[in-house]
């Protein structure tokens, strides 16, 4: 396997694309919005140039990695070995994809989903492979972080799971096998921690800056919870809370209202430029 197909170039998509081409892969970037595909590219350079300015790396290196992903807005050049759909956490948008890359990609090709919370098994069950469908979730970001969660979902075959956990190894990431029920292990744990920070910032127990550094001082983790829920996204932390609330029927899943009401007022974190800090 030396080709992979990412479909969805936005915040996980492009830091994908990243180190698949890093490890010598041919990357195929999809995307339906051509200006995501530019600031993908765009985003991938700036990182190289980066790790340039740090003394790990090359320019001859950056261009041959660059070179490695050729981008379209046609889901029919999804043609990898592997093709990794990392679209809108959205479960609708999800299971057509699913049914048009079954369609389109090669017969052998294995469909993996970067999908923080959606049911592996449902989107196989859109396809005529669902023994070759798995999950296949990177975290945020994808150059930096070392976990990759692979789902199975409940026809994944014992041999599609092991090619996958190898890939991740081969991109230098540890992967953790677990099984198909709402968000996983990663998100139904993350998830109500980052809608429960939420509601100390609603209720007024808090300001953002408060709560962060409380749980950056106080618990030890890199960032804060609002800060991290800017950097995932304030739209998918919602399609995940929805996904956990609807699979798993607990009230104690739902969503904060003023995380719904930020998301409608396009307040989305870094990507939007705002959510609950200002952004660049
Ligand atoms: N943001 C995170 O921290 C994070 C972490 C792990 C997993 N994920 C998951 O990764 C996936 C992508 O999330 P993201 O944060 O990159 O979202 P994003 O909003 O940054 O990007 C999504 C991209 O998908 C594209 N898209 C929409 N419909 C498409 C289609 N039909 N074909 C091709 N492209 C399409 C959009 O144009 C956009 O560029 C989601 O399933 C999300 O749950 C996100």
């Amino acid at each position: 396997m030396k080709r992979v197909a990412v479909v969805g170039a936005g915040t996980m998509g492009n830091g994908i694309a990243h180190v698949f081409a890093q490890k010598d892969w041919d990357v195929r970037l999809v995307d339906v919005s051509p200006p995501a595909l530019e600031k993908a590219v765009a985003t991938i350079r700036g990182s190289l140039d980066r790790q340039i300015k740090k003394g790990k790396g090359t320019e001859a290196q950056r261009d041959a990695v660059l070179a490695r992903i050729t981008t379209s807005t046609e889901l029919a050049a999804a043609d990898g070995d592997l093709v990794i759909e990392a679209a809108t956490e959205d479960p609708d948008l999800k299971l057509g994809l699913f049914a048009e890359l079954d369609r389109l990609a090669p017969k052998n090709a294995i469909l993996a989903s970067n999908t923080s919370s959606i049911s592996i098994t449902t989107l196989a069950a859109r396809t005529s492979r669902p023994e070759a469908v798995v999950g296949m979730h990177f975290m945020n970001p994808v150059p930096v972080m070392a976990l990759v969660e692979v789902i199975r979902g409940q026809a994944t075959s014992d041999a599609t799971t092991a090619v996958v956990m190898d890939v991740a190894r081969q991109l230098g990431k540890t992967p953790v096998e677990v099984s198909d029920y709402p968000g996983f292990v990663s998100n139904r744990i993350l998830m109500p921690m980052i809608n429960e920070a939420i509601y100390c910032l609603m209720e007024g127990v808090a300001s953002a800056e408060s709560i962060d550094t409380v749980m950056r001082l106080g618990m030890n983790h890199p960032m804060g919870p609002l800060a991290l829920a800017d950097l995932i996204g304030l739209d998918t932390c919602l399609a995940i809370m929805n996904v956990l609330h609807d699979g798993l029927g607990d009230d104690k899943y739902r969503a904060c209202p003023l995380l719904k009401r930020m998301v409608a007022a396009g307040q989305l974190g870094r990507k939007s430029g705002r959510g609950f800090y200002a952004y660049q």
